[in-house]
């Protein structure tokens, strides 16, 4: 569903960014800006700003950045147009009616009876766990000590001994066994005709984000295979892109999302309090997964079982995070299995005392390790030491490999030059340490042009929204097609348009953009850290130097497409001049 550009834009700039963050958060007036700790990551000093002129945020801490629907999106968990609905009614706007196409229309027409289905059976289930013969479930779960409010806060229930009870009833609610069978609660037998997919078990109700009921998980009460029988995958049931629980802990805010193994684990940790805890689906913990919870928080915590296979699928869990940039760690269970066991056993005070010593994933990694070798042997202790070795070369940051270095130099007992020595010598034998894809900071990053030419853009961008009125001394040098990312390109088409006609609004610039993940980037684009201090000298050769490398990348980047683009001559042609002006000329920031 989209809303007509205009009236996104009025929306937009009739809720005023600083009235709406700070019905969220507690805003302090500092300089031109407002300032408050960070609402999307942990920190105590404020980091986050908001900008009443730009109307945009940026936190200098997590790099989140964004307008006043980037915000609501972010905070409420809404999508954009759920957060377009939310502050058009904030102040009054009125919005036209959904115009859907007819395959559109049926096609969430089913997903909402699929859902409903869902709910409706989880229902079913929650009262037949009420019911006299429900009475077995019931017992089952006050063995597993969860109180009452609990088992209504996840919606546990029962499914009876009769496998088609359940049909019965939903077919009696309305639903056609298509959309019964479509939703995996059931299927056909040749005997009976549509059976319930779950007999005898207790049932947990799997929600997704904003609470819908989109699968179930049934356990057998005691002994029995499966021990958990799941909803099949269905067309609302993506057991890659959801979590168990984590419709509550979204709003946990505790500064961490703790990732477990199994629902029990979920539910027992929710209700010691520890509501920020999720599960994965019964199946691994998937990169969509980790990209969901970097959402929400920059630290994991994994509460993975302390056996054998638990430690596999941290140490497998570790990479994933690594790769979403997610901060990892792993919280020790032991001498217990697994956190439903440990808070049963010792309690919510010593496990919250596990939180807060959870262990560095990179420490972990090496410890684990250190247990397939023997230290008594000096061979093995040396394979270890290489091994240890190819392990830092993954940092790509030089400064990070070296912290790293140095703590485990004297953890175990190395010389810091000998395992130095070791790393170098594993670097020149893969071919350099491992490229990592991850944010980087400084425009002199060596080896790195395409990612110079990025940086220059996004500061390019950046001091323009941060001082409109150097847009008429660029003008003459740069155009939005020197902008070779796409997406820069597309941001600086608008906003150079809008400068010309007499318009700033870089927010609305950010609305245009429909996918969140674009959003996300082009609030970075208008955020890029700019240094503020320095004397006016300074600024006027950063500001030379940025503009001079935008100008440069474009240059190179059409040079090599002069056989393939049309449009590149003219930007090389174009190109060469603006350089050789640029090289004799000098850009004056203060003058008019
Ligand atoms: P666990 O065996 O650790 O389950 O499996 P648990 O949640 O701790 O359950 P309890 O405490 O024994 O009751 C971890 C997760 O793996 C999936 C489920 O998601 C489970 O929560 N699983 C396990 C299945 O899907 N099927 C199974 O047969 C077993
Ligand atoms: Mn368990």
């Amino acid at each position: 569903m989209y809303y007509p550009e205009e009236l996104v834009e009025e929306i937009r700039s009739k809720n005023d960014i600083v009235d709406v963050v700070s019905g969220y958060v507690r805003l302090q007036k500092k300089g031109g800006n407002y300032w408050a700790c960070c609402p999307f990551h942990n920190e105590n000093t404020p980091s986050f700003s908001v900008s009443g002129a730009k109307q945009m945020y940026h936190c200098f801490g997590c790099g989140v950045s964004g307008n006043v629907f980037t915000f609501v999106m972010k905070y409420e968990n809404f999508s954009f147009p759920e957060a377009v609905r939310y502050l058009a009614e904030r102040v009054g706007v009125n919005l036209p009616e959904a115009e859907y196409t007819e395959e559109q229309k049926q096609r969430a027409n089913r997903r909402a009876r699929l859902m409903e289905v869902n709910r409706e059976a989880a229902k079913f289930f929650y009262y037949q766990l009420r019911s006299p013969q429900g009475a077995v479930g019931n017992k089952y779960l006050a063995k597993r000590e969860l109180s009452e409010e609990t088992m209504q806060r996840f919606g546990l229930g029962y499914a009876g001994k009769n496998g088609t009870d359940l049909v019965r009833y939903l077919r009696q609610k309305g639903f056609e066994d298509d959309i019964i069978k479509g939703a995996g609660l059931a299927s056909y037998s040749e005997k009976y005709g549509l059976v319930s997919q779950f007999w005898n078990r207790v049932m947990y109700p799997i929600q997704d984000i904003n609470g819908r009921v989109i699968g179930f998980g049934g356990r057998v009460m005691g002994e029995g295979e499966p021990k958990y029988l799941n909803s099949p995958e269905t067309e609302v049931f993506d057991k890659r892109r959801n979590l168990y629980g984590l419709n509550f802990a979204r709003t946990a805010r505790s500064g961490n999302i703790i990732l477990c193994e199994g629902y029990m684990d979920v539910i027992s940790m929710h209700q010691a309090g520890f509501t920020q805890a999720v599960a994965s689906l019964g199946t691994a913990f998937t990169q969509e997964q980790a990209n969901l919870l970097r959402k929400y928080t920059d630290t994991v915590l994994l509460a993975y079982d302390s056996d054998g296979a638990g430690v596999k699928a941290a140490l497998r869990g570790i990479g994933i995070l690594r790769e979403a940039g997610l901060t990892g760690k792993v919280i020790d269970m032991r001498p217990h299995k697994d956190p439903d066991e440990f808070m049963k056993a010792l309690g919510k005070e010593a496990f919250q005392e596990r939180i807060n010593r959870a262990e560095n994933s990179f420490y972990f990694e090496i410890r684990i390790l250190e247990g397939q070798f023997d230290m008594s042997d000096p061979e093995s202790k040396t394979r270890f030491h290489r091994e240890i070795a190819k392990k830092l070369c993954q940092f790509s940051e030089a400064v990070e490999r070296e912290n790293y270095l140095q703590a485990i130099a004297e953890k175990y007992f190395i010389g810091v030059e000998n395992l130095r020595k070791l790393v170098i010598s594993y670097a020149g034998e893969t071919g350099g340490v491992k490229p990592i894809e991850r944010p980087k900071s400084g425009i002199h990053q060596k080896n790195n042009a395409e990612e110079n030419g990025k940086r220059a853009q996004r500061l390019l961008l950046t001091w323009i929204t941060d001082e409109p009125e150097v847009y008429p001394k660029i003008k003459k040098y740069i155009n939005p097609g020197d902008f070779t990312e796409e997406l820069y390109r597309k941001a600086a088409e608008k906003l150079f348009r809008d400068l010309d006609n007499g318009i700033f609004r870089p927010a609305d610039i950010i609305s245009t953009f429909e996918e969140e993940e674009e959003q996300r980037a082009v609030g970075e684009l208008f955020n890029t850290g700019l240094s503020q201090n320095g004397m006016e000298k300074d600024r006027e050769q950063a500001f030379h130097d940025i503009v001079l490398a935008v100008k440069k990348n474009s240059y190179e980047y059409f040079s090599q497409r002069l056989g393939s683009d049309v449009n590149a001559l003219n930007q090389v042609i174009e190109g060469k001049k603006a350089l050789e002006e640029l090289a004799r000329t000098h850009i004056s920031l203060s003058e008019g």
